[in-house]
């Protein structure tokens, strides 16, 4: 089982970091493949919450080395500051590894996405305003900068100069601030320069000589699914692959070196920012989910919006991702609901939609059909079996395996590292 990869199926949060840690323990490596800091994720041990944006959820075990792979969009400053928060929590980082092809988020790419946020008006996308969308369409433009680019300290300050050069007076054309280029300049390619170049390796090479040995590699998706450039509900998506697939580009593995795909989804459904979200549910339900499941993004703070399982998504990943297994989590927080709902079809004109909309009016449009089920109304938090489970989460759960044609392997029952329940 040397490859397996963890994704992520609704709109992100569904705690993808807590089951990469849960697994990190089995593993040589684990691999962030896509994304940049905009993804936030929170593990908690012993008590300790560690939110995570760049470096891999495995780095709190020391025998697994974390890799930030070339698909990734990378900015030196949080790298830095993750770094150093970890290891002022007592976390041993002098394994990480960074890709030397992973793109550079520079302070350009920041102001970019706020100019472009704000250009929208009404219509905004909700973006993290992390310089993600902007650093990606420098890489597809063929203009980004590399971490590789810092192992040459003067060509790598001069393409600073003349990227930021280009950059600043780009956006005071768009009616923003300039950049004081010569201050970047001087920070990037001198103090962060130093620090970062140790971590900067062939992330590749690394990757496949581990395979070739044998040993076991994770591969930690960030965002979700359906916030996939090409597969999610554009444009109201990141601006990168999190879909399995995305595993291989990102990290330059191929698709027949991946064994297994864990789609992870929340009892419930979430989503931070703009878009259509069939089974949100603006009543006090609502409420409850997001006061229960303490619904804030970890990254920005925002409020998520809640709703109900949806499975027609979740059939959709399915196809998108292969997946082998599922993991659900959070269920703990549906346990004093009397009722829980699970979407199982949609509806649009009466008439029962078949797929999953490819066109954004469409999925606007499209009306849950839900099944709704009795609530346990018990605690589950200190379930750690199957047969821990009352029956009628049992029952919950199997029809939304059923519904989803996945088997669960795990299942969330609060955010502690031990707080899960792991199917034979
Ligand atoms: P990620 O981005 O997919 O890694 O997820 P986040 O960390 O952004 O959000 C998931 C939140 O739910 C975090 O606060 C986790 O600590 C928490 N969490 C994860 N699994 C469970 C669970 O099974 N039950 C509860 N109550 N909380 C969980
Ligand atoms: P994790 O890995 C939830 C959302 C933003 C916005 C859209 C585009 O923690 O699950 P971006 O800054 O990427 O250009 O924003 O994507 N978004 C996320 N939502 N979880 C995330 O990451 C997200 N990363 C981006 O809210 O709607
Ligand atoms: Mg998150």
């Amino acid at each position: 089982m040397p490859a397996t990869v963890v994704v992520g199926t609704q709109w992100g949060d569904e705690g993808k970091g807590k089951i990469t840690d849960q697994l990190a323990h089995e593993m040589a490596m684990v691999v962030r493949y896509q994304g940049g800091h905009n993804a936030g994720h929170t593990l908690v041990v012993d008590g300790v919450k560690f939110a995570l944006h760049l470096i891999p959820s495995g780095v709190l075990y020391n025998s697994v080395v974390p890799v930030i792979g070339n698909g990734v969009v990378v900015d030196p400053v949080t790298f830095l500051r993750e770094l150093d928060g970890l290891t002022g929590k007592g976390v041993d980082c002098s394994k990480v590894k960074l890709s030397s092809r992973a793109h550079l988020i520079l302070p350009w790419h920041q102001a970019h996405d706020a100019a472009a946020e704000n250009a929208r008006g009404d219509a905004k996308i909700g973006t993290t305003l992390k310089g993600i969308g902007p650093a990606y369409a420098d890489k597809a433009r063929r203009v980004g900068l590399r971490a590789g680019d810092m192992l040459d300290r003067a060509a790598f300050a001069a393409a600073l100069k003349a990227r930021g050069e280009a950059e600043s007076a780009h956006l005071v054309a768009l009616g923003s601030e300039p950049l004081d280029v010569d201050a970047i300049v001087l920070l990037y390619s001198g103090e962060i320069a130093d620090r970062v170049t140790p971590y900067i390796t062939d992330t590749v090479s690394l990757i496949h000589d581990a395979l070739d040995s044998g040993q076991d590699i994770l591969f930690e998706g960030a965002q979700a699914t359906f916030l996939d450039l090409d597969q999610g509900t554009y444009p109201y998506v990141t601006s990168s692959n999190p879909v399995a697939g995305g595993a291989c580009a990102g990290a330059g593995i191929g698709p027949r070196d991946i064994s297994r795909v864990i789609g992870i989804a929340k009892a419930y459904c979430t989503r931070v920012g703009a878009g259509p979200f069939p089974t949100e549910d603006l009543g006090p339900d609502g409420d409850k989910l997001v006061d229960i499941g303490q619904e804030y993004g970890t990254t920005t703070g925002r409020r998520r919006r809640p709703g109900w399982f949806d499975a027609v998504m979740l059939r959709h990943a399915t196809r998108l991702n292969s997946l082998t297994e599922l993991a659900i989590t959070k269920l703990d927080v549906l346990d004093t609901f009397a009722e829980v709902k699970l979407c199982i079809g949609y509806e649009r004109d009466g008439m029962r939609v078949t797929h999953y909309p490819d066109r954004l009016e469409d999925l606007a449009a499209a009306k849950p059909v839900y099944d709704i089920f009795p609530g346990w109304q018990e605690d589950l938090s200190a379930c750690r079996t199957s047969e821990d489970l009352p029956a009628r989460a049992r029952s919950y759960l199997a029809a939304l395996e059923r519904a989803v044609g996945v088997p669960i392997r795990y299942v969330g029952v609060g955010p502690g590292r031990e707080q899960i329940v792991i199917f034979p």
